[in-house]
């Protein structure tokens, strides 16, 4: 299967993120967003990562087959429509079940016969979503690890109707940009976030009772256990929203408390400290 042109939905962190990279290895990408301010962001944002990316190669032996400017392999709409050119699309948007089932119950009559969808998602079950689809057999998971452009592998999920085929046809599309996968069996969470959120909202429940500072959580991480970055600094990357709307998908699919938010993060998401994206979070920024 060939892939000329992807199409991106949701122009946040990840579809951002995502988008630079298939820029970078000559896909020409469609990025869509239901805001036209939020794709004003996304050009701003890929431009940066863009002149990062250029510094960091300057210092090392860069790969084969690279745009000499990814950014002008991405086209920017907020007409969904547009993805009935995509030969796959990769959808971004918040991890609230209800608006992706809306999002894909309108690309059943958007997608065209034969196009892989992949599922950014970092927690709700691929298979959940593909039923929307004409095609669920051509639907999969990818989670992409942000930032995209430096996290080479992803976490790849089968759902219960995905085809060998679309894992074969994925997983050569992921080698095309040096990227390789884990494959995983749908479930909520799949693996990574079912184990990494947990840690995170118990972090979280350590703020809340007072037992340490944000800081000196993450230094525990880092300093004794050797995590490259502590639960609290992962989460103000990842965004807080996304933490909170991540554990409430897998607190209402598995039907368990021990997936119960923490009350902190609840009210840190009302606030607006939504981390990193927002200037404020466990940190400023
Ligand atoms: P975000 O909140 O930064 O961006 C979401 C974007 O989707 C917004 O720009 C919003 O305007 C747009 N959007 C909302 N509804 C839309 C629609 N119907 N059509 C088109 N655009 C729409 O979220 P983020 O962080 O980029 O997350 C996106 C997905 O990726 C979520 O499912 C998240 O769980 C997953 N994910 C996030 C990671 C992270 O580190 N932030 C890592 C891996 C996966």
């Amino acid at each position: 299967m060939q892939y000329e042109t992807i199409g991106v939905i949701g122009a946040g962190i990840m579809g951002q993120g995502v988008s630079f990279q298939l820029a970078k290895f000559n896909y020409k990408v469609i990025l869509v967003d239901i805001s036209d301010d939020k794709l004003r962001e996304a050009r701003e944002s890929i431009r940066n990562i863009a002149r990062f990316d250029l510094l960091m190669q300057r210092q090392k032996k860069s790969p084969s087959g690279i745009s000499a400017d990814p950014t002008e392999n991405i086209r920017y709409t907020t007409d969904i429509g547009e993805v009935a050119d995509a030969q796959l699309v990769v959808e971004n948007i918040p991890e609230k079940i209800g608006v992706k089932e809306q999002l894909y119950e309108q690309l059943r009559d958007i997608v065209t016969a034969g196009t892989l969808v992949a599922v950014n998602t970092s927690a709700t079950p691929v298979t959940r979503l593909s039923a929307f689809l004409k095609e669920p057999s051509h639907v999969l998971g990818i989670h992409f690890v942000n930032p995209v452009h430096l996290m080479p592998t992803v976490e790849m999920v089968k759902g219960f109707f995905t085809s060998e085929q679309t894992i074969d046809n994925a997983t050569q599309f992921l080698a095309t940009m040096h990227m390789q996968a884990v494959l995983v069996n749908d479930s909520p969470g799949f693996v990574s976030n079912r184990v990494m959120l947990m840690y995170i909202n118990e972090a979280i429940f350590c703020i809340q009772e007072n037992i340490a500072t944000a800081r000196d959580v993450d230094k525990i991480f880092r300093g004794c256990l050797s995590h490259s970055m502590g639960p609290l600094e992962t989460a103000d990357l990842i965004g807080l929203d996304t933490i909170l709307y991540s554990i409430e998908v897998l607190y209402n699919e598995f039907n368990d408390d021990k997936y119960r938010p923490a009350y902190l993060l609840k009210q840190m998401v009302s606030a607006g400290l939504l981390g990193k994206k927002t200037g404020e979070g466990f940190y400023k920024y």
